[in-house]
């Protein structure tokens, strides 16, 4: 009887443990509210300047067209979507907006800290930082940093986001 007991318990435990994976499956920002996107990043060489481009979008593209990203859709925290909408500069501690590259399976993460922007680069399957640390490096969030807080004070003047400069 104990022992019918024992196993069940051991069976209910697998179970548990099981579920428990499945429902750890996913990202932070699936539910979160979708914002920018691009079915596919241009080549290398591509002028999107007459395409409606801006300079910073340009500026992007050359730097990311190497990396070869495929599309990307950006997210932002529902619960700071209000001052994404209105433009606002002011961020509160958190996770702020994430830009999720499917086909290399990477998501560029922006939270806040203090009113700073913390940049990152996470995989999609677990969510670790995939970060750079050589200097220059695409994904290193010095160049995330240096673009989306140095580029003419486009973004900077948005809290540090730049998908609502239009
Ligand atoms: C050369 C400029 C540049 C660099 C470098 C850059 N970004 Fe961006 N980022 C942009 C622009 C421009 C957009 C908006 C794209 C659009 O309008 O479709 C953007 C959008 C985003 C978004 C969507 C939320 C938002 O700001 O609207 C996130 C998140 C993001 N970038 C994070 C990063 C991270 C992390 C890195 C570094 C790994 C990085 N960016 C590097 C220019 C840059």
């Amino acid at each position: 009887m104990k022992k019918i007991f024992l196993s069940a318990l051991a069976a209910a435990m697998i179970l548990a443990v099981m579920t428990g994976s499945s429902f750890a499956e996913g990202n932070y920002w699936d539910k979160w509210q979708k914002t920018i996107s691009l079915d596919m990043f241009p080549d290398c060489g591509i002028n999107v300047l007459g395409a409606g481009g801006d300079d910073i979008l340009q500026a992007t593209v050359d730097i990311y067209c190497g990396v070869k990203p495929g599309g990307y859709v950006g997210y932002v925290n529902p619960k700071v979507i209000d001052i994404y909408k209105k433009k606002g500069k002011k961020y509160p501690d958190g996770k702020t907006a994430v830009l999720v590259f499917k086909k290399i399976g990477a998501a560029f993460t922006t939270d806040h800290k203090d009113g700073q922007p913390i940049y990152d680069v996470v995989a999609i399957k677990d969510g670790k930082s995939i970060a750079s640390k050589e200097a220059g490096h695409p994904l290193n969030p010095a160049t995330c940093a240096k673009c989306h807080v140095g580029f003419n004070d486009i973004c900077k003047k948005l809290g540090y986001l730049c998908g609502n400069r239009m």
